[in-house]
């Protein structure tokens, strides 16, 4: 199963000098076009999604074909929610399958990004996720153009950077140097002494957000003073546009299927290109041997019930799905009933965890707790419960 660790991901590139791309995706053939590259190239891979582009696709919708995409790949690839708003995003993020998470507090004044992101550290830590933090402002939108978002570039400074990630706890920093989100006029002029003394100062994954527009030179400037996450969108897109525009020039193709004829091979030279430039290709099978496999854990509880008539079980696993759903970590709460008269045990709760670390945290969580003891043990004197790593490849 090639979903691995992103901290392992990230840390292995730091050390060894290169970077990882993450591409953000809407659609499907964004998904297969970044894999189809990583596959082509031997190259790890960051499938990244963008709270603000959750208004072109329908996340939850999106989210398992990523998930099964990412499962079969045979490169190492990790699941991103990028630029997540609020501590809610990065609960919903982990429990659709996101095994990192950024929290984008970045906007706000200092005080108050520390509170935010730490409290997505603390409970993604808990669900064995990796996160993300940022500090100092990128201006601009993915898939836009920069002049039409205006903000000023906030640099980060070495003090605060100190601060932000010792006070949070964040594992890769998102830092403003220079790029902007979006599509520019010219070449941005990077602050490289700045980030040489953050890199010197913080020695942790940096990431740069505002990946197109930036030279090859640039990139490697980069890269070179601590750099091992590349965002990267806009790029993309307008290539998928320039090859639906020439579809479009040919009367001949009219329908749906004859525009976007040709644009996954479109958006995956790019990324192609990006991949073997940030020194990412043919990483993959080092990556592979000492990466930690990113392995779902199935919690099985089955039990008889007591002083409870059908309806009542039913109204106790309706309860269950929607207080332990929402615990952080939990992907889904799945409830059954035996099909045969007489089995040994009547009832199961089989419930998804992101990761082993939820196994604790789960167990120790107020809404956990309360629920247990207050309305499922009592009825439930006779019962098995288990928890199992998932061993599928
Ligand atoms: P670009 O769209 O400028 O490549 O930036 C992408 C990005 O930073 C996503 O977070």
């Amino acid at each position: 199963m090639p979903l691995v660790d992103m901290n392992d991901m990230l840390r292995h590139a730091y050390e060894e000098g290169y970077a990882v791309g993450a591409f953000d995706l809407v659609s499907v053939d964004f998904l297969q076009a970044i894999l189809d590259a990583a596959e082509r190239c031997r190259a790890p891979v960051i499938l990244s999604l963008a709270e603000s582009h959750f208004e072109y696709f329908d996340f939850d919708l999106l989210m398992p074909a990523v998930e099964a995409a990412a499962r079969r790949a045979t490169v190492p690839v990790a699941i991103h929610l990028d630029h997540g708003g609020s501590l809610d995003s990065a609960v919903h993020g982990i429990r659709m399958g996101c095994n990192g998470v950024m929290v984008d507090a970045s906007h706000e004044p200092l005080e108050e990004n520390i509170a935010r992101t730490r409290a997505v550290v603390e409970m993604a830590h808990a669900c064995g996720v990796a996160v993300e933090g940022e500090l100092g402002y990128v201006p601009g939108v993915e898939g836009e153009d920069a002049e039409r978002h205006p903000g000023q570039i906030a640099y980060t400074t070495v003090e605060e950077a100190r601060r932000y990630v010792q006070e949070t706890g964040v594992d890769f920093l998102a830092v403003s140097v220079g790029t902007v989100h979006g599509r520019m006029k010219g070449v941005p002029r990077l602050d490289l002494d700045r980030l040489a003394e953050i890199d010197e100062a913080l020695h942790l994954p940096l990431v740069i957000h505002g990946g197109t527009g930036l030279s090859d030179e640039q990139f490697r400037a980069l890269i070179a003073r601590g750099v091992t996450k590349i965002n990267y969108y806009t790029a993309l897109a307008d290539a998928a546009g320039a090859r639906i525009r020439d579809n479009a020039a040919d009367q001949g193709r009219r329908g749906y299927t004859a525009l976007v004829d040709g644009v996954r091979e479109a958006i995956a030279a790019e990324v192609e290109r990006c991949i073997r430039l940030w020194g990412s290709a043919d990483r993959a099978d080092e990556l592979l041997a000492r990466a930690r496999p990113w392995r779902p854990v199935h919690h099985v509880i089955l039990f008889n019930a007591e002083g409870l008539d059908e309806a009542g079980v039913e109204a106790l696993f309706a309860e269950g799905r929607r207080v332990l759903g929402a615990i952080p970590g939990v992907r889904h709460v799945r409830t059954g009933r035996a099909l045969r008269e007489g089995a040994r045990y009547r009832y199961a709760w089989l419930i998804g965890f992101a990761h082993p670390a939820v196994v604790d945290s789960y167990r120790e969580h107020p809404a956990h707790v309360a629920f247990a003891d207050g309305r499922f043990r009592p009825v439930a004197p006779d019962r098995v419960s288990v928890d199992f790593g998932e061993t599928t490849d």
